[in-house]
């Protein structure tokens, strides 16, 4: 299947990858749209914006990750969190004020794939290690740390990656606790040869005289491996004594307290009259933003639900059932199959079908803003990967992260301020505060489905028969996976109806029908994938089911390919 740029605007793009946008994003579709086109959004007052871009949530007790580029900058963060205590990606350019202004409890300098040594090499204000906040350096943060405070860094000859033994000299509070051999994970070239004035080597490895050091007076400490990934067994132990044996943090944020502040937070930005505007999709991202926003101002939320005709088997009643009576939300349904497969229809390139989508999208979700009254904000349902990745020193201008949003446009006079809450969340942690919100499993765990749904999941041009074949093919297959105890074990399962047809039989007749291609794949976040091995024999109910019971279909295929070189959607 042929890949052209124009796909791509359905897209996140990722350095080198490209990648399309998380898939519940039906709402951010609209939302962004209007931000593409029109400039017209504006953020709302209380997401205050720092000089780079990061806006400010409430504030709390803060941890700063100065990013250098590592592919570890994210896991910094979210093992930070995992801790209690809440944590933000910064710039490594962030200015000391900016930094100051937050009170973090500590700043921690990521990893990078730079070398200190090196003339161009990404620094930071050295001032910040003068403001008296704790600091570790990990990796390259440690390097740079030694760098600015006039130790010495080399390129060793060797460079050292992959597993390490630690052999810990003084534990002081880092330490405290642990075993004086440590494994550990190591990935780098340069390491410190000389620590800086005030600073005690504290651990070492075969291959590294100063794998951790420490100041503890000034409260700087700085380690060479990554306490951050799973093959530092105790990393997690280690971060926990510098966050609340060196930093004193208090830590105590957890998905309850997220959600606590976060709604004294929308209703202060929201004020008492002002009604938001939020797009559902029934992914999980757009319902807890949903259930978040009913929580702080009940009935003035306006959720719009829009049945484009590309949904799966019974998921429109399912999403208005859940809405009314697990979650208690009035949900504004807007029944529009017609408009979209009228415009839809003898379009077979993948790229077409998905402006198509987006166009009609946004003129039936602007024509229920204006039956709804135009409410002042419209609420976004933006991730913490969207926002970091677009300012990640790996990471593409944030111009260029969400250009699928740049489909139709809402006309500049749409006038919104946008309201973000979930913009500091990783996956892992909506699902959380979903559960504190109360919503159903089968929500928070639901497999990723595509804003274009079904359209491109019928290879070439649409019709209504061709999504009623599909819609029944997919349904038999995910009710047998359910079945098998296998659908939470997969990160996306489907159907796929191709656009040839095989030869037959069937009792004594010949038959000449569709082919439908069975696609699951595991992955950690869709950026690769790989099949899943699915067990024989419930590929062989699943294939038998559908044959037998979805009129037209002879024949079933399974996809055993990965991504790369493929992709996890056909189209
Ligand atoms: P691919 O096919 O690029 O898919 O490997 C990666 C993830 O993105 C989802 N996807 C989309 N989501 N709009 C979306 O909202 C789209 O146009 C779109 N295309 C793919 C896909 O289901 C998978 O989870």
């Amino acid at each position: 299947m042929k890949r052209t740029a124009a796909k791509k605007l359905f897209h996140n793009p990722r350095p080198g990858v490209a990648r399309r946008v998380s898939a519940p994003a039906a709402h951010r579709l609209a939302t962004a749209s209007c931000r593409a086109a029109g400039t017209e959004t504006r953020r709302a007052p209380g997401y205050e914006t720092v000089a780079d871009g990061y806006a400010l949530p409430q504030p709390q007790e803060c941890v700063l990750i100065l990013d250098f580029g590592s592919q570890y900058t994210q896991l910094i963060a979210r093992r930070v969190r995992e801790c209690g205590v809440y944590s933000e990606i910064v710039p490594h350019t962030i200015a000391p004020r900016d930094a100051a202004r937050r009170r973090p409890a500590a700043l921690i300098l990521s990893g990078g794939p730079a070398s200190v040594t090196a003339a161009a090499s990404p620094t930071c204000d050295p001032a910040l290690l003068r403001l008296g906040i704790p600091v570790l350096g990990i990796c390259y943060g440690m390097q740079l740390v030694a760098k600015l405070l006039g130790g010495r860094v080399w390129a060793a000859p060797r460079r050292e990656y992959g597993h390490a033994f630690l052999r810990v000299r003084h534990k002081g509070d880092l330490f405290r606790g642990l075993s004086g051999r440590l494994a550990v994970w190591m990935s780098h070239g340069d390491e410190v040869t000389r620590a800086p004035k005030g600073f005690q080597v504290i651990a070492v490895t075969a291959t590294s005289p100063a794998a951790a050091m420490a100041d503890p007076k000034r409260r700087i400490y700085g380690l060479q491996f990554h306490p951050e990934v799973v093959h530092t067994p105790k990393g997690k132990d280690i971060l926990r004594n510098f966050l609340f044996r060196i930093a004193r943090c208090r830590g105590g944020w957890t998905a309850r307290s997220f959600v606590a502040s976060t709604v004294e937070q929308l209703r202060k930005t929201i004020g008492p009259d002002d009604r938001v505007l939020c797009g559902v999709s029934g992914g999980v991202d757009s319902t807890v933003l949903a259930a978040l926003l009913h929580r702080a101002i009940g009935e003035r939320l306006a959720c719009v639900f829009i049945n484009n005709g590309l949904l799966r088997k019974g998921e429109a009643e399912a999403v208005r059932r859940a809405f009314r009576d697990r979650l208690g939300i009035r949900l504004h349904y807007a029944h529009a199959p017609q408009a979209f497969l009228r415009r839809l229809r003898g379009v077979a390139s993948p790229e077409r079908k998905r402006r198509i989508i987006g166009s009609v999208f946004v003129q039936v979700f602007q024509r229920e803003a204006r039956r709804l009254g135009m409410p002042r904000f419209l609420a976004q349902g933006t991730l913490y990967p969207d926002v970091i990745e677009s300012r990640s020193p790996r990471g593409g201008p944030s111009a260029t992260i969400k250009t699928h949003h740049n489909v139709g446009g809402l006309p500049a006079n749409l006038r919104f301020q946008l309201v973000e809450p979930l913009r500091y969340l990783f996956k892992d942690e909506v699902r959380r505060v979903g559960k504190e919100l109360g919503l159903p499993d089968r929500m928070i765990w639901r497999h990723p489905f595509p804003g274009p749904g079904l359209a491109v999941r019928v290879i070439g041009a649409v019709s209504a028969r061709k999504l009623r074949i599909l819609r029944e093919a997919d349904a038999v297959f995910l009710e047998e996976l359910r079945r098998a105890g296998l659908y939470d074990k997969v990160w996306q399962a489907f159907a796929v109806l191709l656009p040839v047809k095989a030869v037959g039989v069937m009792g004594d007749e010949r038959t000449y029908a569709n082919v439908i291609a069975l696609r699951a794949v595991t992955s950690r976040d869709g950026m690769t994938a790989d099949w899943a091995r699915l067990p024989q024999p419930v590929l062989a109910a699943i294939a038998n089911r559908i044959i037998n019971e979805v009129k037209g279909v002879n024949r079933v295929l399974y996809d055993v390919s990965s991504k790369p070189p493929s992709t996890i959607e056909w189209e």
